[in-house]
């Protein structure tokens, strides 16, 4: 039985709220064009982004938000699907929208990859520029399927809409995931990006940096004394990774899905990130390049699969058709836009190693799928068991019994829902024997904070209006990520095909990722209240 202690928190601010706004506060006026602007990601993520922004004062006075796509609209038409965009807007007693933040907005129909729209495109921006003093820093976000990437980079260079790195005006782009489906697609996409393009002008986003939860492994990690000195594989045991879904194939994302798997969905990218901010050494400094420059070492020491590894280390999945509340809910095969005879997998669970000096021996256990039982994201560092298990027999007059052995002290970070730390831990059980009893001592953001979490976009977008990569991947750092993920698909692509479904839709996964544990005295933490 777990009890809860809270952990008591009380806090101190060093700096008023509106002093940090202030530092994080966008000066340059700026244009910023997106395209995709009538897609999914724009209405439900960039768009509710920006006003954030706007309304909490980080945008500066002047500024133009350009949507683009190939569907004819307004600038009217735009900015109505702006302000339905807004999550307060479904309410009646609707505050009205700032008037500055919509006629900040316009909307110029572009089809990328004909270099005459791309002009026109050109012109609108030049003009509206004009028309609102701003200086010609430029935030360019492909929010388009990646198949567009290469076109509108060219055309973006050709029709001189992209500055140099050394011109008076900043110019950058922030590129959607997926970015490219293996190593050599991704290492061409590198090619074309820094052709027209340097390095720190370009904006690899995972938007899973931009959570709070997410930035504040490095805090906790490197913000604390009492931590570090045990994260190695001295303490460590093993390591937890899960990013769990009870989201299937909602929102016409089947088409997608079946071209892309878990693995390059989600492991490759989000779970990778979360694996180096776990792993990394402490950066020389807390700058871009330090960050990436530890990332990168240890995405460059994970060891990459043979075809007998991938087959004794990774277990794939896809849910069948099951029953949730009485209804039936369709296997993967079944979702709209998915082919029926799809081998694509929806849950992925493998034993990473890590060859390095910290790492070495220490399993790195990472799982994520698709309609599990409960939405989570997080992870678990298990500590060894204590070198000498001083309270196994105990004496009960002239009995002499076992005693269960506690579990070995797990520290939890939980990235979402529910976000917050927990370390679980020994005591004793009060009264005259010794029986141990393992409790923990939890922190939830949400009793220790007044503050909102800000949206992972909303940081995301404003770190590249004000020029820090920090959050962002590098060209390198997706190149050795693909290195190892590629290991994986080309021992799957050498492998018989796997027997799928083999899951129940809302359950734990499938049963053959217990046997990643064999021969251990662990195995994956159920999903919390599943
Ligand atoms: C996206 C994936 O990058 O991340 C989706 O393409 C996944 O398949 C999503 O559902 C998960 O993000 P979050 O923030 O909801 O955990």
């Amino acid at each position: 039985m777990l009890s809860r202690m809270k952990a008591g928190l009380s806090l101190t601010r060093t700096r008023p709220p509106e002093a940090s706004q202030e530092l994080f506060r966008v000066r340059e006026p700026f244009t910023m064009v997106i395209f995709g602007a009538s897609g999914d990601l724009s209405r439900r993520k960039l768009l509710p982004a920006l006003a954030q922004l706007h309304g909490s004062g980080y945008l500066p006075d002047r500024y133009a938000i350009i949507g683009s796509s190939r569907t004819p609209m307004s600038d009217d038409e735009f900015r109505t699907r702006i302000v339905s965009a807004l999550p307060e807007r479904s309410g009646d007693k609707e505050p009205p929208v700032d008037a500055k933040l919509l006629e900040s907005v316009h909307y110029q129909p572009t089809d990328a990859s004909d270099p005459a729209s791309m002009r026109q495109l050109r012109a609108r921006v030049e003009s509206i520029e004009q028309e609102r003093s701003l200086s010609g820093n430029r935030l360019f976000y492909l929010a388009v399927a990646p198949e567009h990437f290469a076109a509108i980079i060219n055309n973006l260079a050709d029709v001189g809409l992209i500055h140099g790195k050394n011109d008076e005006h900043w110019s950058r782009i922030i590129i959607e995931k997926p970015f490219g489906r293996d190593l050599e697609s991704a290492r061409q996409l590198n090619a074309i990006i820094t052709a027209v393009l340097d390095e720190t002008q370009v904006y690899r986003i995972d938007h899973y940096l931009g959570k709070e939860t997410v930035q504040n492994i490095l805090s906790f990690r490197f913000g604390n004394a009492i931590f570090e000195p045990l994260w190695n594989r001295k303490y460590v045991d093993h390591v937890q990774l899960t990013v769990a879904e009870t989201l299937g194939m909602e929102g016409g994302r089947g088409a997608y899905f079946d071209t892309a798997g878990t693995l390059r969905d989600l492991v490759q990218n989000h779970m990778l990130q979360l694996l180096c901010l776990i792993a990394m050494e402490p950066p020389a400094a807390l700058d871009a390049q330090s960050i990436r420059d530890e990332k990168v070492k240890v995405l460059r020491a994970l060891v990459r699969y043979s075809r007998k590894t991938a087959a004794e280390l990774i277990v794939r999945g896809q849910y069948g058709v099951g029953e949730s509340d009485g209804k039936v809910v369709p296997g993967y095969r079944q979702e709209q836009g998915v082919d029926p005879r799809s081998n694509t997998e929806t849950y992925v669970a493998l034993k990473a190693m890590i060859d390095n000096w910290r790492w070495a021996g220490v399993p790195f256990y990472l799982r994520s799928g698709k309609r599990l039982a409960r939405r989570v994201s997080e992870i678990a560092l298990q500590f060894k068991e204590p070198p000498l298990r001083l309270f196994r027999h105990l004496s009960d007059g002239d009995a002499e019994f076992d005693m269960p052995a506690p579990h070995a002290n797990v520290l939890v970070l939980r990235i979402q829902p529910d976000e917050g730390i927990s370390l679980s831990f020994a005591c004793k059980r009060p009264g005259m024997k010794i029986e141990l009893e393992e409790v923990t001592m939890d922190f939830y953001y949400g009793e220790a904070f007044a503050e909102r979490s800000p949206e992972a976009y909303e940081r995301l977008l404003l770190d590249a209006l004000r020029g820090d990569q920090s959050l962002f991947t590098r060209s390198d750092e997706v190149e050795y990520g693909w290195r190892w993920a590629t290991s994986i698909l080309d021992a799957w692509a050498a492998l018989p095909p796997p027997h799928f479904p083999n899951y129940y839709p809302f359950s734990e996964g499938p049963e053959e990722a217990t046997h990643l544990f064999a021969g251990t005295n662990a195995q994956w933490r159920p999903l919390p209240g599943a």
